[in-house]
């Protein structure tokens, strides 16, 4: 007896795209790709690991992201690595390396991987549309950047969702507001979670984004940071918000908001959708980083850019009632199908596949009844019939496969013209 080997599933926490889903992303993804072409952004391609540094900078307050839900391993090498949580260190990294003339307009698409508690919306690798912007702090640059965003998701269809806007200072000033921070958890740190009760004092930014009861009543009555801005934060952020707004682009002020990661300065946002009923309504989110590159080692640099979730933006979209399909041709022309038991199919598709048509064929020789079934089901326009009698003739046969009567409509070409013949009936239908 031998023993059956259970199928294998995809791992918990990831998905296989096919089918109807497909056409949805390559709709997104080339949308996206048109956006960041007509914003002056370039495709950047970085490695899916990367040095666990990259992401563990081991500097202050860090993420949980980068402590808890790293897929980390060591090569044979005994080197370090971490596939990649995000895409904006690796983005920094890259611009390190290289060193291209600011500003750097990145935009990218890439999974990542975090190894999260798995729901609706939440997943261990996800999809990521982003782009980042190394080398000025222009708050022109900040509108540009959420701009992009904003103009994509009205593109893809999307109608209900906001835009929060908030500033975490730069080093000076959020240094100041952290500690009067710590000071109110201190006095009230017996209403805080459990959770927080060893990591509030370490991470007390953390504490902003803890959506218990009681953390975020401690959290309302004590300091926000907006009111402990600089000079120079606060102007930017009013410039990053007038020049939305003189783009027709609302922003909602969200002092609560923070982020998940440790490199934030200055501009941090969230897009939220309205359309789903669930904690997973983030379809996008970014800020400005302008610590980072010299926490990867590089020269001072400031940067900005967003990450946006491909799984999300389409759980919206279909809440939304919207679907967009790719914006590639993906419709079959022609399906040949060959019963000679010579296979000229494979001269004849080739021949059709290089004057531009989509074509595919029966394989494994089979009956007329059966390549036809899959003919029909294969959405192609037209069928091309070549059996032993329009072999032996040098004739190819066209049937139109929406066509009800195909005997009457069914005509035969000469096998040198079939090219033609094909690109006169399919334009003219
Ligand atoms: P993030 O907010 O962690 O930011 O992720 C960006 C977006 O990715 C989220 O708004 C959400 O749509 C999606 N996303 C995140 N985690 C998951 C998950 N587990 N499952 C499904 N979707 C998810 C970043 O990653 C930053 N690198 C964004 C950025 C770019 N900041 C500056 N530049």
């Amino acid at each position: 007896m031998s023993d059956a080997v259970t199928p294998f599933q995809a791992p918990i926490g990831t998905h296989d795209v096919l089918g109807a889903a497909s056409a949805e992303w390559e709709g997104m993804i080339a949308t996206f790709a048109q956006f960041a072409y007509r914003f002056g952004f370039a495709l950047v391609i970085t490695p899916m690991f990367e040095d666990v540094g990259v992401f563990h900078r081991g500097i202050g307050e860090e993420s949980e992201i980068a402590t808890k839900e790293m897929y980390v391993f060591t090569d044979r090498g005994n080197r370090t690595h971490a596939l990649r949580p995000e895409g904006t260190a690796p983005v920094v990294r890259a611009f390190i390396q290289h060193s291209p003339t600011t500003p750097w307009k990145a935009w990218y698409v890439t999974p990542a991987f975090r190894y999260e508690r798995p729901q609706k919306g939440r997943y261990r690798q996800h999809h990521q549309l982003g782009v980042e912007v190394l080398g000025t702090d222009d708050p022109a640059v900040d509108v540009e950047v959420i701009a992009l965003a904003h103009r994509f998701y009205e593109a893809v269809g999307l109608t209900k969702f906001r835009l929060l806007i908030n500033s975490m200072g730069d080093a000076v000033c959020r240094g100041a507001y952290v500690e009067r921070l710590r000071d109110h958890l201190a006095a009230h740190a017996d209403q805080l979670t459990d959770e927080h009760q060893l990591t509030w004092s370490k991470n007390p930014l953390r504490l902003l984004d803890c959506k218990d009861a009681n953390c975020v009543a401690v959290t309302n009555a004590g300091p926000m940071l907006i009111d402990f801005l600089c000079a120079d934060c606060r102007e930017h952020l009013n410039h990053v918000t007038a020049g939305l707004s003189s783009l027709g682009i609302a922003s909602h002020l969200d002092p609560r908001l923070v982020r998940g990661f440790d490199y934030y300065t200055r501009t941090t946002f969230e897009f939220v959708s309205d359309a789903l009923e669930s904690a997973q309504n983030a379809i996008g989110g970014g800020g400005r980083y302008d610590g980072l590159a010299e926490q990867l080692g590089g020269k001072p640099t400031s940067g900005i850019g967003f990450g946006s979730g491909i799984e999300r933006l389409l759980m919206v979209r279909e809440a939304e009632g919207v679907t967009m399909g790719s914006l590639l041709k993906r419709d079959l022309d022609l399906f040949v199908i060959d019963t000679t038991g010579l296979d000229a199919a494979t001269l004849l598709v080739d021949e059709l596949r290089r004057a531009g048509f989509a074509t595919d064929r029966a394989f494994d020789q089979r009956s007329m009844k059966a390549q036809m079934k899959v003919a029909d089901k294969s959405g192609a326009r037209l069928a091309l019939l070549v059996g032993p009698r329009e072999f032996e003739a040098g004739e190819v046969t066209i049937r139109d496969l929406r066509s009800d009567n195909f005997e009457q409509t069914q005509r035969s070409v000469a096998r040198d013209d079939v090219v033609f013949a094909v690109g006169q009936v399919l334009t003219k239908s």
